[in-house]
């Protein structure tokens, strides 16, 4: 698949088969991921891979659509608004890097937001210097949704003199 082919086929997957993944493959993924644009090369992603007993307190209301694997992605805080709005800039793409390495693969994401309530930063034990992004489910796709159509770029496109 051509890039512009992975970016356009890949899809939120809400719902997993229970096969299970490749973690070394997960981790060639997230190395991968790592390449992701940041500024001043601070890096600001840290990956939590989510077990058990933090899934069942988390209790999300479809168990994550029954995807084998969670990560938890945060973020440094910084040293001010504009170093954490970066920081989580950087995040996103390294979360978005991650999703199409895995579609490439064939393996599904689901980007949810769960993580950042009080509740869930608690169960993730996230400290005062992390922002949780997301909170990735990862799995092979039982169900893939289709396609959310977008709207005309043109439309979002203004050019200035
Ligand atoms: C920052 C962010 C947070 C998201 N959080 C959720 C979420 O909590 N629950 C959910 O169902 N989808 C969540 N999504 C996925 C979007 O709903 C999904 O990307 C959108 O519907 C477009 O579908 P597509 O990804 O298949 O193109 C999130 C996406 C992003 C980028």
């Amino acid at each position: 698949m051509s890039i512009i082919d992975i970016i356009k086929t890949r899809r939120t997957i809400k719902s997993f088969k229970p096969d299970s993944i490749n973690m070394s493959e997960v981790e060639d993924w997230l190395e991968a991921s790592s390449y992701a644009p940041n500024h001043k090369m601070h890096e600001p992603w840290e990956v939590k891979v989510i077990g058990g007993e933090t899934r069942a307190k988390i209790n999300h209301k479809t168990n994550f659509g029954g995807a084998p694997l969670l990560l938890a992605v945060l973020s440094k805080v910084g040293a001010n608004k504009v170093e954490r709005d970066e920081n989580i800039m950087a995040t996103s793409c390294f979360i978005q890097n991650f999703a199409l390495a895995a579609h490439e693969a064939g393996v599904g994401v689901f980007w949810c937001s769960i993580g950042a309530s009080a509740q869930g930063r608690q169960h993730l034990q996230a400290t005062d210097e992390q922002e949780v992004v997301a909170v990735l489910a990862v799995g092979y796709a039982a169900d893939v949704p289709d396609v959310k159509p977008r709207t005309p770029i043109k439309e979002k496109i203004t050019y200035l003199a």
